[in-house]
């Protein structure tokens, strides 16, 4: 079992299968893109897949999330979703993508066992994504989340952030689209996780802006008893249901406290939080014949490290050396 020292036992493992991305959203990275690992640097699928087994088997994890970067850009990546598949016991699994190759991998990824997806979208007007993302790929976004939905990758969830002066007047409209197409729909609060440390609090778009936003149009209602579990999404119905929208307030309703997460980078490092400051080494410890056992003690031990939080409230707050491209979100 991976438990803290506050208590929280994590049961849910993202893994970032590449630090690279076919889009360069202004507020993840610059132009240029950034210095990628190096081939030899990243894990190998047989690594991957050993460790997500180890894992399953060993940890109690019984949610695996392939992230990225992108994660389709990952040429193995069916193959690695057939093999945790056969698991046992099998994890859920699902994938947080661009939605750019999904048109092409949505069926194969759900014949392989992938479960659901959730696509990053910020925006319903191709002249906005173009700005924001420095792409031209508007269209192959919608056409990928349209292939999530038919292959069965349910529920399909869209994630958005908001940004001052360029989409944040898009959020009833962006509901709307969701209440019709059957996805269901994430605010998520700009984190500081930049490549290139531009974040300010002062203008970021709150969950509260966002609330006050989709009220103007439709009536939320909050879902449950306010108990949020572990999920980090708040959810309401939308106009008295079936729909739902969430947001995600990282920043301002930090949710630590339930936290059940822990990650995996690309090159084989354990994170304990998206935040942490500290990784501890996976991939030294596979390259050197470490037994199954051994493997798990040292993830075993590294979440013992888990801090009670982000962090992000406190004066002398620092963001981590590793950027979100490279984390998985
Ligand atoms: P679901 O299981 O579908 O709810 O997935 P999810 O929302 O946890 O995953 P997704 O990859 O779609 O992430 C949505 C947003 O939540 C991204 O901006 C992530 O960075 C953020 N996020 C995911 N996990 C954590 C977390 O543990 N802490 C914080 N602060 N943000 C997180
Ligand atoms: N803060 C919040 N969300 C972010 N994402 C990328 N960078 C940030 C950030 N700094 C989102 C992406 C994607 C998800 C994985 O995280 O838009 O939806
Ligand atoms: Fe968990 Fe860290 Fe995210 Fe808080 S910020 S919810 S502790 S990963």
């Amino acid at each position: 079992m991976l438990i803290d020292t506050y208590g929280r036992v994590a049961t849910d493992l993202r893994v970032s299968l590449t630090d690279r991305c076919n889009l360069r959203c202004t507020y993840c990275m610059p132009e240029e893109g950034l210095q990628w690992l190096a081939k030899p640097d990243l894990l190998t699928d047989d690594e991957i897949v050993r460790l997500i087994g180890i894992a399953v088997t060993r940890l109690g994890i019984t949610e695996v999330r392939f992230t990225g970067g992108e994660p389709l850009l990952r040429p193995g990546l069916v193959s690695i979703v057939e093999r945790c598949a056969a698991l046992a016991p099998r994890p859920r699994m699902s994938l947080t993508t661009n939605g750019i190759g999904l048109r092409r991998t949505a069926a194969a990824l759900k014949a392989a066992g992938l479960d659901r997806v959730n696509v990053s979208l910020d925006t319903l007007r191709p002249d906005v994504f173009k700005t924001l993302t420095r792409r031209d790929r508007h269209h192959d976004v919608l056409a990928g989340l349209e292939a999530a939905r038919e292959a069965g990758l349910t529920p399909v969830k869209v994630n958005t952030v908001l940004m001052p002066g360029l989409n944040d007047d898009e959020a009833p409209e962006l509901l709307a689209w969701a209440v019709e197409h059957g996805y269901e729909l994430r605010f998520i609060e700009q984190m500081p996780l930049d490549a290139q440390h531009g974040w300010k609090r002062d203008g970021m778009i709150t969950a509260g802006d966002i609330l006050r936003s989709l009220r103007t149009r439709f009536t939320l209602t909050e879902e449950g008893t306010g108990e949020r579990g572990s999920a980090p999404a708040e959810r309401w119905l939308v106009d008295g249901g079936p729909h739902r929208v969430g947001v995600i307030a990282s920043v301002t309703r930090p949710f630590c406290r339930a936290c059940d997460r822990t990650r995996l980078t690309a090159d084989g490092q354990v994170r304990t939080c998206l935040f942490a400051r500290e990784e501890t080494d996976l991939r030294g410890a596979l390259r050197s014949d470490a037994p199954d056992e051994e493997i798990a003690r040292i993830w075993t031990l590294a979440m013992w490290g888990k801090k009670a939080g982000s962090g992000l409230d406190d004066p002398s707050f620092l963001q981590p050396d590793r950027p979100m491209s490279a984390i998985g979100g």
